[in-house]
């Protein structure tokens, strides 16, 4: 490993001496903040895709969207005198994830929060691989830096389909976040009713899946009591932006 080059304001002492003539008054150096949420950063565990998400860079393309992002600032000013956590909704592309990992950004930024991103279905493997018999981490090695964190996001709720098995462990981990008074963002790009869809009765017929019937009745509650929920609409913003940048190029050409 590379041997750090000491901080040339305080030459690794973290402290400073303030400069006003006579005083012998020394102060924390600002590395020391930012040695912190570099690595709180760090073990957030955004992943590469979204690293560049800020609540900053959110553009507004639909009313909605205004309102998320209001609805995220807000979570941020009030943090952490908040009960609730936050639940984004909506279709394919609308920036859910990128609020999410917004908020986890500014939540470091400001506040120093320990957060921690995890996809719903690399929740679940992880949890499961913990049980194979060559694992070389225990089910508490998985779970212990999602019931610490201060705020965790669980983005794509119910992405995979569940088992009882799965709807067990994933309500036993909300719930253990819920009763501890933990903060948890959750994502999803389910339609989200109340009943749960009969799937046994032939003549019930539905397109897709909602979220009750990837995460069950009990868990879809629980996670109702700890969020306020957000939904999203509007376009796909990748495909948005692609055909944007597509009609540009036909425009420039036709110029030349
Ligand atoms: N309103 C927006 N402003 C800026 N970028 C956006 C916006 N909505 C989506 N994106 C970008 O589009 C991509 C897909 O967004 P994502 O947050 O993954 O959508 P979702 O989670 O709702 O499916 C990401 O790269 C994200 O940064
Ligand atoms: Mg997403
Ligand atoms: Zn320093």
């Amino acid at each position: 490993m590379r041997e750090e080059q000491p901080c040339p304001r305080c030459g690794g002492t973290g402290w400073v001496l303030d400069a006003s003539p006579g005083s012998a008054a020394a102060r924390r150096c600002p590395c020391v903040g930012e040695k912190r949420r570099a690595a709180l950063l760090e073990r957030a565990r955004i992943p590469r895709r979204y690293r560049a998400c800020s609540l900053d860079n959110f553009e507004l393309h639909h009313d909605s969207q205004r309102k998320a992002l209001e609805l995220s600032r807000l979570f941020v000013d009030r943090f952490p005198d908040q009960e609730a956590g936050l639940l984004f909704i909506g279709p394919c592309g609308v920036g859910k994830t990128h609020l999410a990992v917004g908020v986890m950004v500014e939540l470091i930024r400001t506040r120093g929060a320990a957060c921690l991103f995890y996809d719903f279905r690399d929740l679940i493997r992880d949890i499961q691989g913990a049980h194979a018999p060559e694992s070389q981490l225990s089910e508490s090695d998985v779970l212990a830096p999602v019931f610490q964190c201060d705020v965790l996001v669980l983005d794509e709720l119910g992405a995979r389909r569940t088992s009882t098995w799965v709807e067990e462990t994933v309500f036993y981990v909300v719930n253990h976040r819920y009763n501890n008074k933990k903060l948890t963002i959750f994502t999803s790009n389910f339609l989200d009713t109340e009943e749960e869809g009969d799937l046994r009765n032939p003549y019930f017929k539905k397109e897709e899946d909602t979220l009750v019937d990837r995460i069950g009745v009990r868990l879809r509650s629980r996670i109702y009591e700890m969020c306020v929920l957000v939904a999203l609409e509007g376009k796909d913003y990748r495909r948005v932006v692609r055909h944007d940048a597509h009609r540009e190029r036909l425009a420039k050409k036709k110029r030349s």
